[in-house]
């Protein structure tokens, strides 16, 4: 490890005092979000903050936080890499824009991240891409404003705790590289997730944003497995979306820890309107875990099952059958690639 990385884990504002208090209550939330307040104000002074906000529950969280401390000093930058779920940056923007009137910038660079993926199957390959070219399209923004000193970061505890460990190295602290030349604002650095998700909900934040399922960085990158095409990726992101509306009609969204569904690069023999249909084949996943290291999966019920299968089979071009994951991690991760 370096010695940068090395000093900020023995650095005893990165260590979780035992004696602090596990936020349970908007009454606990409240408390900490007003001491953080404060101490972003002190930290920040009148600098400008930058943040890259994903729309996922901790940087959305930080975002709302450095909204309510320093307001138009805040600048975010959402990059959409085209790998999104469907409506997520939508949502990204009327919430944070519209809603909460933040410094927001919106980057669609889904061109410049399915040109550069464009034939590669190498699922690590795949992940290197899409983080480098998100760093690249970060920088370049982060370029045009002038004088930042500051940079927003989701950063955990559990992130702290698994980065040092060595367990994660998709989930580094900082996130960024270490030339970053910004001091870095971490105001969640010594929670846990769900005291995280206890503090945007006391903040205003929709319940959608911060109930969010995992989702990862790469995005529907590793869902739709093998060489990436835009038209598999488009059927990818209408089967999930599918999957997501019935999860939520049958209250599964609050029960399931993750589903998603996944459109391999295989084809199968199928019928649709009394035609040969030689078309993909759609895997739907659901599991459950309490730490994502091992997993059980969802006995869904087979009605539902059938319901969605019959929907994605009908609704989204390209599909003509359905297949329900029944593999436990281990031996199958949680994603497919
Ligand atoms: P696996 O597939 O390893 O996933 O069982 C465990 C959890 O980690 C998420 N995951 C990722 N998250 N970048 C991320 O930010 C990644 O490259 C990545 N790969 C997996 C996965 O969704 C699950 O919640």
């Amino acid at each position: 490890m370096s010695d940068a990385r090395t000093e900020y884990y023995e650095n005893s504002e990165n260590i979780r005092p035992e004696s602090m208090e596990r936020i349970t209550t908007k009454e606990l939330a409240d408390k900490f979000i007003d001491e953080q307040i404060e101490k972003l104000r002190a930290q920040i002074g009148d600098g400008k903050v930058l943040l890259a906000l994903s729309g996922g529950v901790d940087s959305s969280v930080v975002a709302a936080l450095l909204i309510k401390a320093v307001g138009k000093q805040l600048t975010c930058i959402h990059v959409n890499h085209g790998l999104m779920r469907k409506g997520e940056s939508r949502m990204v923007i009327d919430v944070f824009e519209k809603q909460l009137g933040a410094n927001l910038i919106y980057i669609d660079a889904t061109d410049r991240f399915l040109d550069l993926l464009a034939g590669v199957s190498d699922p690590e390959q795949k992940r290197k891409i899409i983080g480098g070219e998100f760093i690249k399209v970060f920088d370049e923004e982060a370029a045009k404003i002038e004088g930042v000193g500051f940079l927003g970061q989701g950063t955990i505890y559990p992130d702290i705790l698994e980065s040092k460990d060595g367990i994660k190295a998709h989930h580094n602290v900082g996130g960024l590289p270490e030339e970053v030349k910004m001091e870095l604002v971490e105001p969640l650095k010594l929670l846990f997730k769900d005291e995280v998700r206890v503090v945007g909900s006391a903040l205003g934040l929709p319940d959608e944003m911060v109930n969010r399922q995992p989702f990862p960085g790469p995005g529907l990158g590793v869902r739709c497995t093998g060489a990436i095409t835009r038209e598999r990726l488009e059927a990818l992101r209408e089967s999930d979306a599918i999957l997501r509306e019935e999860f939520k009609n049958a209250g599964l969204d609050k029960k399931v820890w993750q589903y998603f569904t996944v459109v391999p690069d295989l084809k199968a023999t199928g019928v649709k309107d009394g035609v040969r249909a030689f078309e993909w084949v759609c895997i739907i996943r659901a599991v459950n875990t309490k730490d994502a290291m091992s997993a059980t999966i969802e006995r869904i019920d087979w009605e539902l099952l059938e319901k969605i299968s019959y929907r994605i089979t009908h609704e989204v071009p390209g599909i003509t059958r359905c297949l329900y994951d029944v593999t436990t991690k281990p031996t199958a991760t949680i994603e497919f690639e």
